[in-house]
């Protein structure tokens, strides 16, 4: 069983429903309290051990580049400024020099082609997915614990699931059960943003994957699913053939980035639990008068 060292992050969607600030800022830079939502991801990676963080990006996404760079002229105004404490912090975030690749999917072909856009720089060894909409609030990290169930079942690919809000499942991949005793469960099937009415359980896939290289192969064949687009599910679907996929319920709580009202709950919700920032509460009981 190989160690996962590589994390891929597609950050090259528009952002629809984030407009109008992503038309032009990368919705993967809007803020959640106060640093954008691909800093959390990261941190996640990061704390899981991954070593090599590979962004599939597109047109407009150069902020995602430069936020992850030094900036020397910041870095020297806080040195003379005395704010080190600031100045290490932003440093102890940033990957090292090379730990970093930037791969461009030059067409919005759905979310398969994306992962399939980075098979070279991921190469033959077992790596994760990590959509960056999906921000996972957990003690150990979403990742960590995804990593662990890769351990524990010797290999198998893991897709994190959680249950479904109802009347949701249509905009979801959603999995099938061998049988659900505790989190960790044996996939028997999977299916992307079934009909309403038709999806096999309410655990909904959402957003971290363990995958092994294979899937890169079926992802070549470019076959379109729902949406007409290159969907990772429906590749997972066929690996599952000849390799064991398992269902994780991580412990911790999901925050979905991907909407305007799950944005602000992001915020409102990891603002409460900032010890730095004083007064979240009383500002928001003000509000609500
Ligand atoms: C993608 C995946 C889907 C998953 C979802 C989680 O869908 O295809 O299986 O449940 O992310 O957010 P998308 O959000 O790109 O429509």
């Amino acid at each position: 069983m190989k160690h996962i060292r590589k994390a891929v992050f597609p950050v090259a969607g528009l952002g629809t429903r984030m407009l109008p600030a992503a038309k032009t800022v990368a919705k993967e830079m809007l803020t959640v309290v106060d640093r954008p939502l691909i800093h959390y991801v990261v941190a996640e990676a990061r704390a899981a051990g991954i070593e090599h963080f590979i962004f599939v990006t597109g047109r407009g996404k150069g902020a995602i580049e430069d936020y992850f760079d030094h900036h020397v002229e910041l870095e020297e105004t806080l040195k003379t400024k005395g704010k080190t404490g600031l100045l290490n912090d932003m440093l102890a975030d940033l990957p090292k020099e090379g730990e970093i690749s930037y791969v461009r999917q030059m067409n919005p072909h759905g979310l398969g082609h994306a992962v399939w856009c980075a098979r070279d720089i991921v190469g033959d060894e077992p790596f994760a997915v990590i959509l960056p909409d999906m921000i996972m609030d957990a003690e150990p990290g979403c990742t960590a614990q995804m990593l662990a169930a890769y351990e524990q079942t010797g290999g198998s690919n893991i897709i994190v699931v959680e249950p479904c809000p109802p009347g949701m499942a249509h905009q979801y991949g959603i999995v099938a059960l061998e049988q659900q005793s505790g989190r960790l469960n044996k996939m028997t099937g999977m299916v992307e943003k079934p009909p309403a009415g038709t999806e096999p359980s309410n655990l909904f896939i959402s957003g971290r994957y363990v995958l092994n290289p294979e899937i890169f192969a079926i992802l070549a064949d470019k076959e379109r699913g729902a949406g007409n687009e290159i969907q990772l599910t429906d590749a997972m679907h066929k690996l599952m053939k000849t390799q064991a996929f398992h269902a994780l319920e991580y412990d911790g709580t999901t925050y979905d980035c991907g909407d305007k009202l799950g944005w602000l709950r992001a915020n409102v919700a990891l603002a409460l639990k900032r010890d730095d920032i004083k007064g979240v509460r009383a500002m928001i009981e003000g509000l609500l008068g």
